[in-house]
């Protein structure tokens, strides 16, 4: 039996108290915002502790099922982070992806999820920094979206 996604209203479901109590999955692009995220790392720059990345070749490889996966699996919210327009090493993953991204966007609003938990961002291997404040201020947008309501619909 084929698996579907029903639409669901989100009611405005309460402020988790600490960042760590949402859930956000990002998707790192392999050659710019992996790298930008390790640097982070090495760097020893302060990161809220709720974040699983999943390391792809190119945001351009991430199909629109993978997001909508991801809030059914209990996610709270997905980032997707890549190399900045015109740098992507496969030409024009980002292009497809910045593209694709209004789609996502538009799919996720017709199902009544808050835009609030998506988001996409132009890392480089260089911005350790920029990364840092992306998953700062991404947790706090998830987290004053409240804990989704979508795991198992
Ligand atoms: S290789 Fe980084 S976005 Fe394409």
């Amino acid at each position: 039996m084929e698996e579907t996604l029903e639409v669901v209203e989100e009611e405005a479901p309460a402020k988790p108290e600490r960042p760590e109590d949402v859930k956000i999955l990002a998707f790192l692009c392999n050659w710019c915002s992996y790298a930008g995220a390790d640097l982070a790392g090495v760097s020893r720059l302060q990161m809220p502790p709720n974040v699983v990345d999943i390391r792809v070749m190119c945001t351009g490889t991430i199909s629109p099922h993978y997001v909508l996966k991801a809030f059914q699996e209990g996610i709270d919210g997905v980032l997707i982070a890549g190399c900045h327009i015109g740098d992507c090493h496969y030409g024009k993953g980002n292009y497809m992806t910045a593209k694709r991204f209004r789609v996502i966007k538009d799919l996720l609003a017709g199902m009544g999820i808050d835009e609030r938990r998506i988001r996409l961002e132009w890392v480089s291997a260089a911005e350790g920094q920029k990364f840092q404040d992306v998953i700062t201020s991404f947790t706090e947008q998830v987290r004053a979206a409240g804990k989704s309501r979508l795991k198992g619909v």
